[in-house]
């Protein structure tokens, strides 16, 4: 196969995608409003980037308790799937792919996000994180762990936010399992410390990511369903002491009783020196397990991608910080031409500043395109 593979075609649920390129999740927070709705900027943003393969959502609440930073849009309410109809019609009229990530944050969260009350987990043990309220960054609140009964409700929380993204117009869902949020809260041994039939062995710990996927599918498909794994990360957890055998596992019911449309494994971006029980190449490690579509994250660039796809390790790439500051990125990466660079000032908060007025390749005036 050519080394330009990645700008090919590829078929992801029932879905041909035009590239291998996605725009990767992120959290941009800036449903500036009451409802956190999707707003204006939101459109623009969105179908400004309707040239990648599949755009991802930034992380979307399930519920209120979901919540964990300020002014990020959910997927919950009436007015929340009304804004994001809107964003999805301008996405699609561009011929944008366009899927919806369900988060839930579960402690990374702070008691002025719960009215008050205590962010929820599998356990009670503090993220000993900072969270992004309206007054700034504050460490995280001590959760409280979840009755068994309550795991039910979070379970239901993500099967009626799917049907909502549907409901929306979202060709598809991706359950956030990473980064330390409340999915990897339950699978992590470092935090889960129940002792219900979701606390204990692997099998208990992943029962919840399973419930929550057997949910999800049956309210929107599984051809429409994907998950979202970061096995190495230490983003918000101190992962788990026997990780290779937990994800392992995972990956292995997932060949067995799954056919999601996709599978991204995310790289960590972290130093794992004090870590060796952590895949260092996550791909690399895990990638030879999984039977299904597999996406990679963290990292790349166009030349990384070019090859790890052109190699046939991944199906697709996604991107977060490309994508973040070239809306054009496919283009880009096709012509070899200069990339603008990503401004983390305005990474979480603000306006169209840094959300909406990275220029595109014609905007930034005669362009030196590289020869390779
Ligand atoms: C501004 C920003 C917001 C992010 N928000 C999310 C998110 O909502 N959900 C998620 O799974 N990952 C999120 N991430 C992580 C990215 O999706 C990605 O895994 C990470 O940036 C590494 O990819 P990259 O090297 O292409 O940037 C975010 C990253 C950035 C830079």
């Amino acid at each position: 196969m050519s080394d330009q593979k990645l700008f090919t075609s590829v078929q992801v649920g029932k879905q041909e995608l035009k590239n291998r390129l996605a725009m990767a999740p992120m959290t941009r927070n800036r449903a500036h409003n009451e409802a956190k709705a999707p707003i204006e900027l939101h459109r623009t943003y969105y179908s400004q980037r309707a040239s990648a393969g599949l755009i991802i959502s930034e992380g979307a609440q399930v519920s209120p308790q979901g919540m964990g930073y300020i002014d990020t849009a959910g997927i919950h309410s009436p007015e929340q799937v009304e804004g994001w109809k809107k964003v999805l019609r301008d996405v699609h009229q561009k011929e944008g792919v366009m899927y919806c990530q369900l988060w839930h944050c579960g402690r990374v969260s702070h008691t002025c996000f719960q009215d008050g009350g205590a962010p929820v987990s599998s356990s009670s043990k503090n993220a000993g994180g900072q969270s992004f309220t309206p007054n700034g960054f504050e460490p995280t609140s001590d959760p409280r762990a979840l009755s068994t009964g309550e795991v039910q409700d979070v379970i239901d929380d993500f099967r009626a936010a799917a049907g909502n993204a549907i409901e929306a117009g979202f060709d598809g869902v991706q359950v956030h399992g990473a980064n330390g949020y409340l999915v990897e809260q339950f699978l992590h041994d470092s935090i889960n410390d129940r002792t219900d039939r979701y606390g204990g062995s692997i099998e208990n710990r992943a029962r919840f990511l399973f419930e929550l996927l057997d949910a999800v599918i049956e309210e929107v498909g599984t051809e429409r369903t994907s998950l979202r794994l970061s096995p190495s990360n230490l983003m918000n957890t101190e992962n788990d002491s026997q990780s290779k055998a937990l994800y392992e596992y995972i990956i292995r019911k997932l060949n067995a009783d799954y056919e999601l449309s996709f599978l991204e494994l995310v790289e960590p971006l972290a130093d794992l020196d004090e870590h060796p029980q952590l895949a260092r190449d996550v791909l690399e490690y895990y990638g030879p397990f999984y039977d299904g579509v597999l996406m990679t994250n963290g990292g790349y660039d166009r030349a990384s991608a070019l090859s790890v796809v052109a190699e046939e390790k991944a199906e697709m790439v996604s991107f977060a910080r490309l994508f973040l500051a070239n809306p054009d990125l496919p283009e880009r990466f096709e012509r070899n031409a200069p990339l603008n660079e990503p401004d983390q000032q305005t990474f979480y908060g603000g306006g169209a500043k840094g959300y909406t007025d990275y220029p595109f390749l014609e905007e930034a005036g005669e362009v030196e395109v590289e020869a390779g």
